[in-house]
């Protein structure tokens, strides 16, 4: 018989089971997804899920002067664009809004961290994020043009590049550009293990994004673990600084994986369909809303990530401040 052993002591009380906390949400930790957009006075939460909101930019001046004292740390700024064709080519307008708000954002707050999303999605008449031709996603072309959007990015002051596409090679690429325009300082945080999943739904109402077909002929299929180590290794040697997985929660095993196996930061994307199911089911009064969101971001930190992309970036920093939820 073993002898009895107690690892309740460990819980008996508040302090005691802030001793034994394994792991923490810091807030520091959190990038905020900004979508951005033509035209003035727009300011626009998804109906379903109100962390997800588009601004124009007049908008997105008064939403960062509201949120100065918060600290929010990194944003993670998308294009919603009504100029789409079939090249995308809105993608490299120097003035567009994506370009625009990082010198916004560098200005109002140069310490935070603009992150902007890479892809031509928000552009192609077709939604697919590269170049198609004759029902093909094609890889190298695509890469190309993702080249030039990333020095665009960091010409106008992106401190990280985040491609989101999955084309082949395009970590090594964009690095080389990034180098070869002197952008020395800019990082590359890779959508490394980016699956075609179901839950991108709120996402693309945002952009009103149309898919022709679907993603599958680059987004992972969301059967496979070992391939994500293939792309990982692969975005290592092609010099990703901060490597990514999306989505977090259903895939908290490739989250794990990455952090054992990496000697760089893991992302974890909580997209939006996940975000959009805790919103749905403290809506319909399922469970408590705040402790649902704080448990979820905690498991995604336990399983290995050291950075999320949250929606609930704000909330989690006003909780963590100890203020309540601002409707
Ligand atoms: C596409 C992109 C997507 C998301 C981020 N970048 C959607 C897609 O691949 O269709 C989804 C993010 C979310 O759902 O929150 N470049």
């Amino acid at each position: 018989m073993i002898e009895l052993q107690r690892p309740r002591r460990l819980r008996q009380s508040a302090n005691f089971r802030s001793i034994a906390k394994e792991t923490e949400i810091i807030t520091n930790k959190l990038m905020l997804p900004l979508f951005v957009t033509d035209g003035s006075k727009v300011n626009k939460p998804h109906p379903k899920l109100p962390g997800c909101v588009t601004y124009s930019l007049d908008e997105l001046k008064v939403f960062l002067k509201s949120t100065k004292d918060l600290g929010v740390k990194s944003y993670l700024l998308f294009g919603v664009s009504e100029k789409r064709d079939e090249n995308g080519s809105e993608a490299l307008n120097s003035d567009s809004p994506v370009c625009k708000a990082i010198q916004e954002i560098r200005e109002m707050t140069p310490e935070a961290i603009v992150c902007t999303d890479v892809a031509l999605d928000p552009y192609t008449s077709h939604g697919h994020d590269g170049l198609y031709k004759d029902r093909e996603v094609l890889n190298d072309e695509t890469v190309d043009v993702l080249c030039k959007m990333s020095v665009l990015h960091a010409e106008k002051g992106a401190q990280l590049i985040g491609p989101s596409d999955m084309m082949d090679g395009r970590v090594q690429a964009i690095r080389q550009s990034l180098d070869e325009s002197n952008f020395l300082n800019v990082g590359i945080m890779s959508y490394t293990a980016k699956y075609a999943s179901s839950l991108y739904g709120p996402f693309r109402d945002t952009l009103s994004s149309e898919v022709k077909g679907d993603k599958k002929t680059y987004q992972m299929d969301p059967a496979n673990r070992r391939e994500a180590i293939r792309e990982l290794d692969l975005d290592i040697a092609e010099g990703a600084d901060i490597i990514m997985v999306k989505p977090a929660v259903h895939y908290l095993d490739i989250i794990s994986d990455f952090s054992e196996r990496s000697d760089r930061p893991v992302a974890a994307y909580h997209v939006s369909g996940e975000a959009a199911m805790l919103e749905a089911g403290a809506a319909a009064g399922l469970f408590d809303r705040r402790r649902a969101i704080e448990e979820t971001s905690i498991s995604i930190f336990r399983a290995g990530a050291d950075i999320i992309a949250s929606y609930f970036t704000l909330d989690l920093v006003r909780w963590s401040n100890g203020g309540s939820t601002l409707k």
